[in-house]
């Protein structure tokens, strides 16, 4: 399975999948980093890891369109079949949306639909829940909006800040999103209507 992963920070994300996918012998590959700010940790990453990366500054583009049609067109060249946001800081338009539907996954620090947005893990501690949690799910046009793939609670800690709980998160995701890769890339995950079925592994 080729994937692009979609990132613009820091890319820890990023950075769990592509060592779990080469130590973990999942049956994918990250043959692209796609990243809209060139000065990102995320591209020093995908340099040590000896991962293509695809770079652009959406101001030099008239609109979101154009420079998501140009992305498209890269990932067709390049034969990607999954797109993973981990920290895609920008919205997506139908442009992209359309044509990797189902084949587009995203994801987010928080139990959704709970907390979507940005900061989500200091509105969970804002608001005091006692369970904090990450999500993967399918992006459709919304914001963090689509179809849930797989989730994991976190407890909150009576001493916890935004810090010390963002820590225990980054640790949740960097299984999570290389387990729901494995589950994609081993064909196992169905999405029908918006409900997603996850068949038992062997
Ligand atoms: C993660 O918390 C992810 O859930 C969210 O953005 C963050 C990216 O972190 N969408 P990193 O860049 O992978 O370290």
């Amino acid at each position: 399975l080729k994937i692009a992963v979609f990132a613009s920070g820091s890319g820890s994300n990023f950075q769990a999948l592509v060592e779990a996918i080469r130590e973990q012998a999942i049956p994918a590959t990250v043959s692209l980093l796609v990243c809209d700010k060139p000065a990102a940790r995320v591209v020093q990453r995908a340099e040590a890891l000896g991962v293509p990366a695809f770079l652009f500054d959406p101001k030099a583009y008239a609109s979101r369109e154009a420079y998501e049609e140009e992305i498209v067109g890269r990932l067709h060249e390049e034969g990607v079949e999954l797109i993973v946001l981990a920290g895609y800081m920008r919205l997506i338009t139908a442009t992209l949306v359309e044509p990797y539907y189902g084949r587009m996954i995203n994801i987010h620090p928080a139990l959704l639909p709970a907390f979507p947005g940005v900061r989500a893990i200091r509105q969970a501690l804002e608001y005091g829940v006692k369970l904090a949690g990450v999500t993967v799910h399918f992006v459709d046009g919304g914001m963090d909006s689509g179809p849930i793939i797989a989730q994991q609670a976190i407890e909150v800690r009576d001493d916890d800040t935004e810090d010390t709980l963002a820590e225990r998160v980054h640790a949740v995701e960097h299984e999570l999103l290389p387990r729901t890769v494995r589950w994609i890339a081993e064909g196992r995950v169905t999405l029908n209507d918006r409900k997603v079925t996850i068949r038992p592994g062997d």
